[in-house]
C-alpha cells in the first residue's frame, strides 16, 4: 500500500472538512441574507458560468463555488480511498457515504433553486449538509487517527474515562447551626452505584 496514496486519502479528507464548513458558512448567508434566488437557474447563474459578481447573485455563485471545490476534494477523498484504503475498508464505507452525501447535497441544491425555496426542500438542504459534516469528521479522525500526537491520544482517553471513585467526601462545616442541614433533604440522600441503602 502507498504511503503517498494514504496521504492524499487523509489531507483530502482534512480539505474536504474545511471546505464543507466553508460552503455551510456561505449557504448560512444566502439564506440570512435572502439571496437564494440570486441565481435563479441552475447549474448556470442566470444563464451565465461566469455571472457579474454583484449583490445577490455574487452571494449565490460564492456558494455554489464553494459546492464545487468541495465537491473536487470529496471526489478526490472517494478514488483515494478506492484505491489506497482497501485494507480499512470502514474508510471505504465512510468515503462513499461522504460522495453519495455531496451528490446528493449539490442535486438538491438545484432542486431547492427550482422550487423557488421551498421549505422542506430547504430544511432537507441543510440536514444533509450538516449529515456530511459528520461524515467527514469522522473520516478526517479515524483517517489520521494514527498520526495523532502521542499527547492528543492520552487526553482523548483521560477524556473518555471514568475518575476513580474515591473516598467519600467530608461534610462543609454547617454555615447555619441549628437550620436543616443539606444533608437532610431527602433529595440530597447519595443516590446510584456505591451508595448504601
Ligand atoms: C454541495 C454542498 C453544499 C452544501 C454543504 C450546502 C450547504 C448549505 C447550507 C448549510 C445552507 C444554509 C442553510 C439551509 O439550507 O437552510 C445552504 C443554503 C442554500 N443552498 Fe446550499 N449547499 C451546497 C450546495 C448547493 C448548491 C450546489 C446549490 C445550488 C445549485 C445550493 C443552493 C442553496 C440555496 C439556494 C440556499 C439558500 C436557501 C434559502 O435562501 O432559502 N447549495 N446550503
Amino acid at each position: 500500500m502507498s504511503e503517498t496514496g494514504r496521504d492524499i486519502f487523509r489531507w483530502s479528507a482534512v480539505a474536504s472538512f474545511f471546505a464543507c464548513y466553508a460552503t455551510m458558512m456561505l449557504g448560512g448567508e444566502v439564506l440570512a441574507s435572502g439571496s437564494g434566488l440570486g441565481c435563479a437557474s441552475w447549474p448556470s447563474c442566470n444563464g451565465s458560468f461566469t455571472p457579474p459578481f454583484v449583490g445577490a447573485a455574487a452571494i449565490e455563485w460564492s456558494h455554489r463555488l464553494g459546492a464545487f471545490t468541495l465537491s473536487v476534494f470529496v471526489t478526490v477523498l472517494f478514488v483515494s480511498a478506492l484505491l489506497f484504503e482497501r485494507r480499512r475498508p470502514t474508510m471505504i464505507r465512510l468515503a462513499s457515504l461522504a460522495f453519495s452525501s455531496v451528490l446528493l447535497e449539490a442535486l438538491l441544491g438545484g432542486v431547492v433553486v427550482e422550487s423557488r425555496l421551498a421549505v422542506w426542500l430547504v430544511v432537507l438542504h441543510f440536514a444533509v449538509a450538516t449529515a456530511l459534516l459528520g461524515f467527514l469528521g469522522l473520516i478526517v479522525l479515524l483517517g489520521n487517527l494514527p498520526h495523532f500526537p502521542k499527547r492528543w491520544v492520552e487526553w482523548a482517553t483521560r477524556a473518555s474515562t471514568d475518575l476513580p471513585a474515591g473516598p467519600p467526601r467530608p461534610a462543609p462545616a454547617d454555615p447555619l447551626p441549628g437550620r436543616p442541614t443539606p444533608g437532610d433533604s431527602p433529595w440530597s440522600q447519595p443516590t446510584g452505584p456505591g451508595s448504601s441503602g
